[in-house]
């Protein structure tokens, strides 16, 4: 296993998650799901997963795709028949899905399609598809793939930026609307077909947040929500020890302890940042990590030069949250973060009071602000008071942001 921390793993870096893999795919039985989970808790890694289990599995077949990167609805809908005839696992019954699209509005695109290479057709094809074509092109390779006795799972990454995008470009919502509408449409469709396709969303944005934002959440009320935690403290150790052991680096139980200890909230992201703030000092030095070296490696996380670590928690308030209700949210991660203990309500909307003057809609807005910071992970309630669900991040904003 390799120490990684940024890119989503996969193969052999990929740990454990076996109970989470197992209620995905008996939930996705039945069910299109939802996977939420704060930042960087490792969804993606999760999707990846998925796809590489899926040809263990009877019969089925796995596409991922990824779009944040783009503006249309056209764009999506190329990224799926793309994410199709890119995947190696569904490679095979392809030449039946297009069999299958030939006698459709696609048709046209595909029919030569016995004596030339099917990407390279697509390629072609393509080009003439007409932006308002998206709905009719899109249903047709659903409807395409449903047709067949397989099982399909189309895992869609990043969802709620593409719509984020959308919204960018039509502020009423009108245009996110018809999509995610439509994307609704898809899933719908009674069995036999209805159950050969299910669908797995994600993002490192809610996309509840966003529907709720703009008042949405119809389109999304169909799924089945899932949430992706932390590991164990027993997984958690042992992910340590294993990484220790690969890189040949001595983690004591201690040791292991400490790393947990000031991680607080155990993702096996803070876990690989960690194991590699100790692994820098000790190939350094040639030293054997101890228990003082790992809060040496909390000051160093926590260091100018690493601001990208953990940068992405402000940047992605303002694109899930927009203008001013951001500026809102940051206020009351200021008050926080100036003590470990947390703060009462009281002080939130004390803080608040200063944004918004009206009694009730200070009320309403807080109460949504603390929904989202707690569902994206920012926050934690105990007893009454609200704190950083990691003093790492804690410290990180304290010294970032409000000192
Ligand atoms: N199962 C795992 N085993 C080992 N490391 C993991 C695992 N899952 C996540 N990680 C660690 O967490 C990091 C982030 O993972 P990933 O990109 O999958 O998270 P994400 O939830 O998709 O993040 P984002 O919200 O930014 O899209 C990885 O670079 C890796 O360090
Ligand atoms: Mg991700």
């Amino acid at each position: 296993m390799r120490n990684m921390t940024g890119r989503p793993v996969s193969e052999e870096d990929f740990f454990n998650r076996e109970a989470e893999l197992a209620d995905l795919w008996r939930k996705l039985e039945t069910d299109h799901i939802l996977l939420l989970a704060p930042r960087r808790v490792g969804k993606t890694s999760l999707m990846y997963k998925l796809m590489a289990e899926a040809p263990q599995r009877p019969d089925t077949y796995a596409i991922y795709l990824s779009v944040p990167d783009i503006d249309t609805e056209l764009e999506f809908v190329e990224r799926l028949y793309r994410a199709v005839l890119e995947s190696p696992q569904a490679t095979s019954r392809l030449s039946r899905v297009w069999d299958t699209l030939k006698s459709s509005s696609i048709g046209k695109f595909f029919n030569r399609i016995e004596s030339v290479n099917l990407a390279e057709l697509f390629e072609i094809g393509w080009r003439e598809a007409k932006p308002e074509d998206w709905e009719t092109l899109g249903r047709e390779l659903i409807h395409a793939l449903r047709k067949l006795e397989s099982r399909w799972l189309i895992l869609v990454d990043e969802l709620p930026v593409f719509v984020l995008n959308l919204i960018k470009q039509d502020p009423t919502a009108a245009r996110a609307r018809t999509f995610l509408y439509w994307l609704r449409q898809m899933r719908q469709m009674p069995p036999p077909e209805g159950e050969r396709l299910r669908f797995l969303l994600a993002g490192s944005i809610g996309l509840d947040t966003v529907a709720s934002r703009y008042r949405m959440g119809d389109t999304i009320n169909d799924l089945t929500i899932k949430t992706l935690g932390t590991f164990s403290p027993a997984t958690a150790d042992q992910f340590l020890a294993t990484l220790g052991e690969d890189y040949g680096l001595d983690l004591t139980p201690e040791v292991r302890q400490r790393i947990c200890e000031r991680a607080e909230w155990l993702i096996p992201y803070y876990l690989q940042l960690f194991f590699s703030g100790l692994l820098e000092i000790c190939s350094d030095e040639r030293a054997v990590p101890s228990v003082e070296m790992v809060d040496e490696v909390f000051e160093v996380l926590l260091s100018h030069g690493r601001r990208s670590y953990f940068d992405y928690w402000h940047q992605r308030l303002t694109e899930e949250l927009g203008s001013p209700q951001d500026e809102w949210a940051s206020a009351l991660l200021n008050a926080c973060s100036r003590d470990a203990k947390g703060v009462t309500r009281q002080t939130f909307a004390a803080t608040l009071s200063r944004h918004v003057s009206d009694t009730n809609q200070r009320d309403e807005t807080l109460n949504w602000l603390i929904d989202v910071l707690i569902g994206d992970g920012y926050l934690v309630e105990i007893e009454g008071r609200y704190r950083f669900r990691s003093s790492l991040l804690r410290e990180f904003w304290h010294r970032r942001f409000a000192q």
